[in-house]
């Protein structure tokens, strides 16, 4: 597959996918995300890969949905063909993603960084979610994706004022779980991508999927949710090997089964 707005390589047992629309900021248009739910199901389609980084350019992980490409839409159009709900699938990836982002990460952009696991920021990064000040709202998860992440408070006056926030303050507001210095930032996610790829498959998955649930559910659904995928793990090689291993003081060797 030649992709045109992406770089997809493949580093050990971690997938990199880069978003490559430099002229335009890497907005997200159509073929971004048709070319990205190809990267990801090749990634998931390979059993060496344990985990996907994504990230963008220095100036910008991605400055938002692409406006010049929306500009002249309908509301009977977009509603009949059910627009953007393809990143759902984008969403839905089941192998860890982290999300390595440089610059701006603006409306569709911030979303995109939000439907990975987790962010890791350069102290560059802007996020932000200004569809407001285009007139409309954010419509790939902003409203409850960022809510989930920072609160109510910051949501609000992100999204209602359109401003951006900097590196420093996403930390602070739990929306990236660490902040690095620029020239570090691709190192850092790919030590973290190389962790987690190193580690029980089943286990990871599971992992993300309990942490998941949280969002979705009650307390008691959830943790009765966790508790059984806790169970299902001693039925794989990897538990016992992991645990055989802590106890003969050695590195596990890990077959993801
Ligand atoms: C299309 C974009 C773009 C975008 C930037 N560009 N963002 N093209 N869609 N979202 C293009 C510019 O038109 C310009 O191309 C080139 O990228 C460089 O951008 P500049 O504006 O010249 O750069 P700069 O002055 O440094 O400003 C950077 C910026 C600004 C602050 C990030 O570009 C900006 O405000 N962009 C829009 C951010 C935004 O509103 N995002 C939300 C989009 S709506 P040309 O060829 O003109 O020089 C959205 C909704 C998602 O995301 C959910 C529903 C789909």
């Amino acid at each position: 597959m030649t992709y045109e707005t992406l770089i997809v390589e493949t580093r050990g047992n971690v997938g990199l996918v880069t978003l490559n629309r430099p002229q335009a900021l890497n907005a997200l248009n159509s073929t971004v995300l048709k070319e990205l739910k190809v990267a990801y199901a090749g990634f998931h389609a390979d059993e060496t890969v344990g985990a996907i980084v994504l990230t963008g350019s220095e100036r910008a992980f991605a400055a938002g949905a692409d406006i010049k490409e929306m500009q002249a839409l309908q509301f009977a159009d977009i509603y009949k063909s059910d627009f953007i709900s393809g990143w759902d699938d984008v969403a839905k990836a089941r192998k860890p993603v982290i999300a390595a982002v440089s610059g701006f990460a603006l409306g569709g952009g911030c979303e995109l960084a939000m439907m990975c696991d987790f962010i890791i920021a350069s102290e560059t990064a802007k996020f932000g979610q200004p569809e407001i000040t285009l007139g409309v709202i954010p419509g790939m998860g902003g409203s409850q994706r960022l809510t989930r992440a920072v609160g109510k408070a910051k949501a609000m006056d992100l999204i209602l004022t359109g401003r951006m926030m900097d590196a420093a303050e996403a930390e602070r507001s739990g929306l990236v779980s660490r902040v690095v210095a620029p020239e570090r930032l691709l190192d850092e996610a790919f030590a973290a991508a190389e962790k987690i790829a190193s580690l029980s498959r089943p286990s990871v998955l599971m992992a993300k999927e309990a942490v998941n649930r949280a969002f979705e559910t009650t307390l008691e659904e959830g943790l009765r949710f966790e508790r059984r995928l806790f169970h299902s793990l001693f039925a794989t090689d990897d538990q016992k090997e992991g645990m055989a291993a802590f106890v003969e003081k050695r590195k596990p060797a890990f077959t993801h089964r």
